[in-house]
């Protein structure tokens, strides 16, 4: 398939998009390159690229493609606290934006990267599958909800969405995140010899590994048109929620020389969502996720050794993404509606 994944220069798409070409995909990157110089290691595989904003698409740009995996976004919580209008504009009216000239295109499949966050404050510790009631809590999480909601409205016999609602990711990627639950514990514990919780620790998380998410998204290309057809798939493992207790645990056994500390004052994160991924497993069994906590985070260890991670790293704007758009916007680097100029 030719295959356009936007957003194939970030965390998750600097592992998938080689992923999709290795597989046999004729992929083409486009990305607004929010992250340039940002690298954690080599490249693992080029991909053609574009650098371009996905709210300016056009459709002469789509023409040709079967699909679009769709993973440019503001991508987590805390950037939405940097202006909420931001998340929504990229996130769902970006994305919407992207589905209709995709589908005017001709663009047959649209694989969106979506998210479990939008089960937000399940509050319990009952299993969520996709037909639980959504409890975004953040704009972002929100804005994920709404796209999804968007995207099965514009569901028609030649186009095909599929929202894949993934777990928190982790692991390695050229584009590494440090703000993200496993990689940051991991971090804590390398660079200070303390494995630093915010919260309390109570809350569960699912989470998948970087990879997971590529072989399910592979799954959702290679898949006939019934099994995606407007359909919303949680993507991770069921085995593998976690109390973000239990990933700190989990840290100390892989680098126990570190001890488990709590910020002062931590409390319980409200953001707390167990998940069933049996809809994915039973529709996609070759496609499964294989990595388990534990190698992820001997994954990420060995990897801060190879490139001896620093503190001042670990604390800048190189794998924060909050920091990093702060620290692009001080510098004048996007416009007002988080553009880049030099694209303007
Ligand atoms: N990281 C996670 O834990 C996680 C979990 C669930 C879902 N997701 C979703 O997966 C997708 C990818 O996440 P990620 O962690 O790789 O994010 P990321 O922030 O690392 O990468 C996002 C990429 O999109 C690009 N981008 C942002 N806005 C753009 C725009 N307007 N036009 C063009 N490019 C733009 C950025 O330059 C960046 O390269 C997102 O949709 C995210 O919501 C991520």
């Amino acid at each position: 398939m030719r295959v356009l994944v936007t957003g194939h220069h970030g965390y998750i798409g600097a592992v998938v998009a080689p992923q999709l070409a290795e597989a046999g995909h004729d992929v083409v990157g486009l990305d607004a390159f929010l992250y340039r110089g940002c690298d954690f290691g080599p490249e693992v595989g080029r991909v053609e690229e574009r650098q371009g904003d996905v709210r300016d698409v056009t459709p002469t740009e789509l023409a040709g493609f079967d699909a679009v995996v769709h993973l440019a976004a503001l991508s987590n919580d805390p950037l939405g606290d940097l202006n909420p209008e931001w998340t929504y504009d990229v996130n769902l009216d970006g994305t919407l934006r992207l589905a209709r000239v995709a589908k005017e295109a001709g663009v047959g499949r649209f694989v969106f990267s979506s998210s479990c966050s939008m089960y937000g404050a399940s509050g319990r510790d009952d299993v969520l599958d996709e037909d639980a009631p959504l409890r975004p809590l953040t704009p972002y999480a929100e804005s994920k909800v709404r796209a999804e909601e968007g995207l099965a409205e514009l569901a028609d016999s030649g186009f095909s969405p599929v929202s894949l609602r993934n777990a928190t990711a982790y692991g390695v990627s050229p584009r590494l995140r440090l703000d993200v639950v496993l990689n940051n514990l991991v971090g804590w514990a390398f660079t200070t010899g303390r494995i630093r919780l915010l919260s309390d620790g109570s809350s569960w998380r699912p989470i998948v590994h970087v990879r997971d998410i590529g072989r399910a998204t592979l799954g959702a290309l290679s898949a006939p048109r019934a099994l995606v057809h407007k359909r919303a798939y949680n993507v991770g493992a069921t085995a593998e929620n976690y109390r973000i207790r239990d990933l700190a645990g989990l840290v100390h056994e892989v680098l126990p020389e570190c001890d488990v500390e709590f910020a002062e004052g931590a409390s319980p994160d409200p953001r707390s969502y167990r998940v069933d991924f049996g809809r994915f497993e039973a529709a996609f069994p070759e496609h499964r996720a294989e990595w388990t906590a534990r190698e992820g985070t001997r994954e990420l260890a060995d990897a801060y050794r190879r490139v001896g991670l620093t503190w001042d790293e670990f604390d800048g704007p190189r794998y924060t993404r909050l920091k990093r758009l702060r620290a692009l916007l001080d510098e004048g680097e996007l416009d007002g509606s988080l553009r880049r100029r030099e694209a303007a």
